[in-house]
């Protein structure tokens, strides 16, 4: 614990790393299939609400928490708290992030499954984009492989340091990223018969609304903005002392958010636009499914020139925000075990990522087992440490500590009426409103 810790060097770096923890498979993968399954418009009108109301409360919070304690998630309750039992809100959290990798290391391996078989030339064959993915989901030695393969080249970034892993990948290949989603969205928006798919995307209807809806939307944000686990306390342990803490989470839920807008309006257009039969796209976008991605997309690759190309860098650069992320939910546990047990980093890295592994290959035989694991993860544990942590940072935690957190001592001018709103949002709006979703999901 005595060590001296590293910080992020530079400030756009800083908002590269936790915009690298946000933006991932849960934006691109995750966010399509949501909306698919939540009825389009309606889940993503919740989903901004939840991101306004929670998500960047809660994303503030996590910062304050971390910097205030310079420690990892559950020693920084440990530090701020000491002789409580809020401690158990960091364990939840380390917890939470080794059951999320459980399953998202094996959506990591079907990215760089897909990115091979592009750059290898093997989709370009392809003609039945779902038997496509259905062999790959039907054949879990190979899923098993790539997944195993994404876990060590996330562990190999973890003790290769904070600075250069994560920084310098974030700080480049970002912005590719966002420039080769903004081709393909209006390549996708060009499409004949795209238009049905934008209505189902921005035109809210309450055809298709389920007792669900908020607790999935409330899932969905905690999930894609990579709060309510401490990965965000972890950051935010690393962060200088004159980081604008809400400037940095509004720019990461914007562009978190933007991500995942952008994500919707490349794949339901062309999912509408390449359909064999439009009749029932509606209905089969709404039963969801996890392939959507990875059915639709390559569709679309293949009505451009050059088709292989696009497909390959997109799936290059997919791997590579995945990794980002994977980085930031690997980094919680194993810091947690270096800074909390005498295990040493290599050994604690180690040990993570046996772990992973075994729910891994549990996550590839079994999809149930894959959808349990993402279930209680997004809709239950993320929300319940989101609501445990806006308690903590509004009620149990100085006022007086909070106030020079989010003021820099002083320095940024924040008015008086930000930071009673700030505070009032913690106390009651959030706490509230997740319990009242929880309720009314478990129950509706
Ligand atoms: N936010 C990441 C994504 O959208 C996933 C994640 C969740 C990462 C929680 C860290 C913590 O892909």
């Amino acid at each position: 614990m005595s060590e001296k810790r590293v910080t992020f060097a530079s400030k756009i770096g800083i908002v590269a790393a936790a915009a690298g923890s946000a933006v991932g498979l849960g934006n691109i993968w995750r966010f399509p299939s949501q909306t698919a399954d939540g009825g389009g418009a309606i889940f993503i009108l919740v989903y901004i609400g939840c991101i306004l109301f929670f998500g960047i409360p809660l994303m503030v919070s996590e910062f304050v928490v971390g910097r205030a304690s310079r420690a990892n998630t559950a020693g920084a309750f440990h530090k701020l708290a000491p002789g409580t039992q809020w401690k158990w809100v960091g364990r939840l959290g380390v917890l939470t992030g080794f059951v999320i990798m459980g399953f998202y290391m094996v959506v990591c391996g079907w990215t760089l499954d897909y990115f091979f078989q592009s750059l290898s030339g093997n989709l370009h064959g392809v003609t039945d984009f779902s038997g496509n993915f259905n062999t790959l989901l039907g054949n879990p030695l190979r899923q098993i492989g790539w997944m195993i393969l994404f876990t060590l080249l996330t562990a190999f970034f973890i003790l290769s340091g904070v600075k250069k892993g994560i920084e310098q990948s974030a700080k480049i290949l970002m912005p590719v990223l966002f420039l080769l989603l903004m081709i393909l969205a209006i390549r996708s928006v060009l499409l004949e018969g795209s238009a049905q798919g934008l209505n189902f995307l921005f035109k809210p209807s309450m055809e298709h609304v389920k007792p669900t809806l908020f607790l999935d939307a409330m899932g969905q944000a905690f999930f894609s903005l990579s709060i309510g686990m401490g990965c965000m306390i972890t950051y935010g342990s690393y962060f200088n002392n004159d980081i604008n803490f809400t400037k940095t989470a509004i720019q990461v839920s914007l562009l978190d958010s933007l991500v995942a807008i952008l994500a919707g309006i490349i794949i339901f257009p062309s999912a509408f636009a390449l359909t064999a039969n439009p009749g029932t796209i509606a209905n089969e976008l709404v039963a969801g499914g996890p392939g959507l991605l990875f059915i639709t997309l390559p569709e679309l690759f293949n009505q451009m020139p050059l088709s292989m190309v696009w497909a390959t860098l997109f799936f290059c650069l997919l791997s590579v925000a995945a990794l980002t992320s994977t980085i930031s939910l690997m980094e919680v546990v194993t810091v947690y075990l270096h800074e909390e047990y005498p295990l040493s980093r290599r050994k604690s890295t180690l040990l993570v990522s046996i772990g992973v592994i075994i729910l891994g290959v549990i996550s590839s035989l079994s999809a149930p087992f894959f959808n349990i694991l993402d279930v209680a993860s997004a809709k239950f544990m993320l929300p319940l440490g989101g609501f445990f942590i806006s308690l903590f940072v509004g009620w149990y935690l100085d006022k007086q500590l909070v106030y020079a957190q989010l003021t820099n001592e002083g320095t940024l001018k924040q008015s008086v009426w930000f930071l009673k709103i700030y505070i009032i949002l913690l106390r009651y709006v959030a706490p509230i409103a997740i319990l009242a979703i929880f309720i009314y999901g478990l129950t509706g």
